[in-house]
C-alpha cells in the first residue's frame, strides 16, 4: 500500500484542512505514516502569518532533495496559506524545482484531479486565481481523516473580512463564507454519534457566522441549536473578533450546558493609537468593558489572547499600555507574538518598523509580566475539583493521564483504572503551575 505523510504548519484551520487532505489521499489508496522516511507522498500544509514557519517549510523541502533523487517517483507537494499567497508558486518552482504538487487553500477538492496530473508524470500548481469577492464558495462533502481522540474539529465559517492592517490571512483565505446550518448540525450529530466528547467549531472570526447566509441566524443561534446534541459535553469555538461579540452571544453561552466558560479574544495591544492603525474596530475601554460583562455573566470563566509586540509606529508609552492592559485585565494566558511584516499588507509598507532588539526586549518584558499573572490565577486553582475530559497519555509522562477543564487548562494526573480517554472526571487539583496543573482523580 502507498502511504502519505503530511507536515502541517500554521491554526487549527490548518490541521483541519490536512484532515481533509488525508481523507482525500486516503480515499485514493494511500495509508497514513508518520516517517516521512517512508512515505510515497509527502505534503507540507503551510501557514504564512509570521516569517518563521515560512523560512521552515523552505528549509525543510529543501532537505528532501536527496531523498527525492533516491527515489524519483516520491511525491512532494505544497498546500496551504503559504502556497496561496501572489506569486508563490512561481517562488517555489524556481527555488524548490523538486516539488511536484502545489495546490491553495481554496483548491483542497481539486486533489484528486492534480494527483493524475502528478502520476502522468507532470508538475501540477494551482491556487486560486479567482474573484476575491467569491473565492471558491464552499464544497461540502469531502472525506475527513479525523485524528482519532476526544475532540473534533468542525469548520463554520471559512475567510475573513476584516483586513488587520498586519495579517495576511485575507488574502490567503478570501472573503466570509458561511456553512449551511444544517450541515454543520448534521456534522455535529454524527460526532456525537461516533464518540466525539468535544467539538471546536472553526473560523477565522466566529462571531461573523451567518452575516452572509442572510437568513437571520448568527452564531449565538448556532450555539443555541447545538447545545443539547447527544454525546457531545462540550462545545468550543476559535477565534472570535472582540469587536463583534455582542449580548446575545454572551447571554448563550451563560446559559448553554456545553460550550465551555473559557473566552479567547485577542487584543493584540494595549494603546488606541496602535489598534487604530492595526484596523481592527475597538478601543481599550471598549475591550475592558467587554471583558466586565463576560466576567459579570459568566463567573469563573477563564479569559485568554494574542499579543502583538512592535507593530510599525510602536513606542515606550505605546508597549507600556499593552503592560498596562495585561496588568489589569489579567488575562489567563496569552500567545505573545513579534510583529513579522507579511507581504502585500497594509502594515508590512508602514514607516517606522520597529528595531528587532527593541521588538525582542518588549516581548521577553511581556511575557515575564503575563507568565506571572498565569501563575498567581492558577495558583488560586490549589485544592479545587474541576472536570476534567480524558485526551489520553500525558505526551511528557506516560504514567499520567491528560485533559483539559473547561476553561481549557491542561491538568495531569496519575492512571486510575477506571479512567480513559474521553471520560468526563473530577479531578482535584494539587499542584499548580503555569502550563499544566496537576491533581488526582476524586470522583470518576
Ligand atoms: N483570526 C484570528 C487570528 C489568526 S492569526 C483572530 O483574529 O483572532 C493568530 C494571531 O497571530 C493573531 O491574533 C495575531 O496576534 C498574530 N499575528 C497575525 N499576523 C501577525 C503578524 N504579521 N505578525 C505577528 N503576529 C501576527
Ligand atoms: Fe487576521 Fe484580523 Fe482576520 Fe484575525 S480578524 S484573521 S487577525 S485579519
Ligand atoms: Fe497560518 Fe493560514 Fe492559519 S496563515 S495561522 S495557517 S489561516
Amino acid at each position: 500500500m502507498r502511504k502519505y505523510h503530511i507536515h502541517t504548519f500554521g491554526c487549527q484551520m490548518n490541521e483541519h484542512d490536512s484532515e481533509i487532505i488525508g481523507g482525500i489521499l486516503e480515499q485514493r489508496g494511500f495509508q497514513a505514516t508518520d516517517s516521512p522516511d517512508d512515505a510515497d507522498i509527502i505534503i507540507f500544509n503551510t501557514c504564512c502569518v509570521r516569517e518563521n514557519p515560512e523560512r521552515k517549510v523552505y528549509g525543510r523541502v529543501a532537505e528532501l532533495k536527496t531523498l527525492k533523487i533516491e527515489n524519483p517517483d516520491l511525491i512532494i507537494g505544497i498546500s496551504g496559506c503559504m502556497a496561496q499567497q501572489p506569486g508563490e508558486a512561481e517562488r517555489i518552482a524556481k527555488r524548490l524545482p523538486h516539488v511536484d504538487l502545489v495546490f491553495g487553500t481554496m483548491n483542497i477538492h481539486e486533489l484528486p484531479e492534480l494527483l493524475d496530473q502528478v502520476e502522468a508524470g507532470h508538475k501540477a500548481y494551482r491556487v486560486w486565481e479567482g474573484d476575491p469577492e467569491r473565492d471558491g464558495g464552499i464544497i461540502e462533502g469531502l472525506p475527513i481523516r479525523r485524528v482519532p481522540g476526544v475532540s473534533a474539529w468542525v469548520s463554520i465559517i471559512y475567510g475573513c473580512n476584516n483586513f488587520c492592517s498586519y495579517c495576511i490571512v485575507p488574502h490567503v483565505r478570501g472573503r466570509e463564507r458561511s456553512r449551511r446550518f444544517e450541515e454543520i448540525i448534521d456534522e455535529v450529530k454524527r460526532l456525537g454519534q461516533e464518540g466525539f466528547g468535544e467539538v471546536v467549531l472553526l473560523g477565522q472570526n466566529v462571531n461573523a457566522y451567518g452575516r452572509d447566509l442572510k437568513d437571520g441566524r448568527d452564531f449565538a443561534d448556532l450555539l443555541h441549536a447545538l447545545d443539547e446534541t447527544p454525546g457531545i459535553s462540550r462545545i468550543r469555538y476559535l477565534t472570535s473578533h472582540p469587536r463583534d461579540f455582542t449580548d446575545k452571544l454572551i447571554c448563550e453561552i451563560a446559559s448553554s450546558e456545553t460550550v465551555c466558560e473559557h473566552f479567547h479574544l485577542p487584543l493584540q495591544a494595549g494603546s488606541n493609537r496602535v489598534l487604530a492603525r492595526m484596523n481592527r474596530g475597538y478601543t481599550i475601554e471598549r475591550y475592558m468593558d467587554l471583558v466586565r460583562r463576560i466576567r459579570q455573566a459568566v463567573p469563573g470563566c477563564s479569559i485568554t489572547t494574542d499579543l502583538i509586540v512592535g507593530f510599525p509606529g510602536e513606542d515606550d508609552d505605546d508597549f507600556a499600555k499593552t503592560l498596562r492592559a495585561v496588568e489589569e485585565i489579567r488575562f489567563d494566558s496569552a500567545f505573545t507574538f513579534v510583529y513579522s511584516p507579511r507581504r502585500g499588507t497594509v502594515a508590512a509598507s508602514m514607516p517606522n518598523q520597529v528595531p528587532c532588539e527593541v521588538k525582542s526586549q518588549r516581548i521577553q518584558q511581556l511575557i515575564s509580566v503575563q507568565t506571572e499573572i498565569t501563575e498567581q490565577i492558577n495558583r488560586t486553582l490549589q485544592g479545587e475539583v474541576q472536570e476534567v475530559l480524558v485526551e489520553g497519555m500525558s505526551k511528557t509522562n506516560p504514567s499520567m493521564l491528560s485533559g483539559r477543564t473547561r476553561t481549557n487548562k491542561l491538568v495531569i494526573f496519575p492512571l486510575h483504572p477506571e479512567v480513559s480517554k474521553g471520560s468526563l472526571v473530577k479531578v482535584k487539583i494539587t499542584e499548580t503551575r503555569a502550563w499544566t496543573q496537576i491533581g488526582e482523580v476524586v470522583l470518576v
